[in-house]
């Protein structure tokens, strides 16, 4: 880790207390890319920088839980992923579901509960089951909360959530006017999470990729170089670093948040 800021600048108002300083970032969300390029520059198949990102992320979720992060949102597979090679696809798929059945045991063992964002129906009946199988079981845990995006897309997501609001309304459940920015939040698939934080991309893209487009409004932005299957201990460590270096105003003047 480099040279550290002398005080603590960053008030974290998006997620909770906003009396309190955090320094940690509560909920970070991660797009993981990179690993097609990180295999093909080893002369490798694409598939197997896949192989690689699935452990690197199971050392993100590890490192978090450590950080002391609350929650940990991982964007595994968009919407637009569709696009690729049948057998790419055929390949995300089969690994996410021997990654759902071999990562449940860690998941226990280290109090995380599995929550899944998402259109994961395509997937498949095991998935579908599998994913059931994997909230039920960590339900109760505490420690952190690991949310997979899966065949997520953000415009996916404000579209479902804005079709259940105008249903409610047609169904006399709730009037227009009761929809607010809360409602919406709400109705969306990180209904029961906070927005995040700290948003990390690896692989050198500066952009969202369609990800939490709503969700993301306020979030502090770190884009690195390092491909998915490099981002380490000492990558986090710096996305950390500069995050604690931020200020967040949240339309306020500098002024105001450091008095
Ligand atoms: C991210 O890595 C993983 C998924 C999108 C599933 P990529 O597969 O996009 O890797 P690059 O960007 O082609 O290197
Ligand atoms: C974003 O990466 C999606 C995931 C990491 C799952 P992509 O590699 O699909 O993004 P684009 O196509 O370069 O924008
Ligand atoms: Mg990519």
């Amino acid at each position: 880790m480099g040279a550290k800021a002398p005080l603590p600048i960053n008030r974290g108002e998006a997620s909770g207390d906003p009396t309190k300083a955090r320094l940690i970032p509560r909920h970070v969300a991660v797009v993981m890319d990179g690993n097609g390029r990180w295999a093909q520059a080893r002369g490798k198949a694409r598939i197997q920088g896949h192989r690689r990102g699935v452990e690197t992320a199971r050392q993100l979720t590890s490192l978090c839980g450590r950080a002391g992060v609350e929650y940990l949102t991982l964007f595994a597979f968009s919407s637009e992923n569709w696009k690729r090679p049948l057998e790419e696809v055929r390949f995300l798929s089969q690994l996410l579901i021997s990654s759902l059945e071999n990562e449940i045991p860690r998941l226990q063992e280290n109090q995380i509960q599995l929550n899944v964002i998402g259109d994961f129906r395509p997937f498949g009946h095991k998935v579908e089951e599998l994913i059931a199988r994997a909230r039920d079981q960590t339900l109760s845990n505490t420690a952190m909360t690991l949310t997979i995006a899966l065949n997520y897309g953000g415009r996916w997501d404000l579209t479902k959530a804005v079709r259940e609001l105008a249903t409610a309304c047609e169904e006399r459940r709730m009037t227009a006017s009761e929809i607010d920015e809360s409602t919406l939040s709400q109705t969306l698939s990180t209904g029961n999470l906070p927005d995040p934080d700290l948003f990390i991309r690896t692989g050198g893209e500066i952009r969202l990729s369609n990800f939490l487009l709503w969700q993301l409004a306020y979030t502090e932005l770190f884009f690195t170089d390092n491909l998915w299957p490099d981002f380490g201990e000492a990558q986090f460590e710096q996305a950390l670093d500069a995050y604690k270096r931020r200020q967040r105003r949240f339309g306020q003047t500098g002024e105001q948040v450091t008095t």
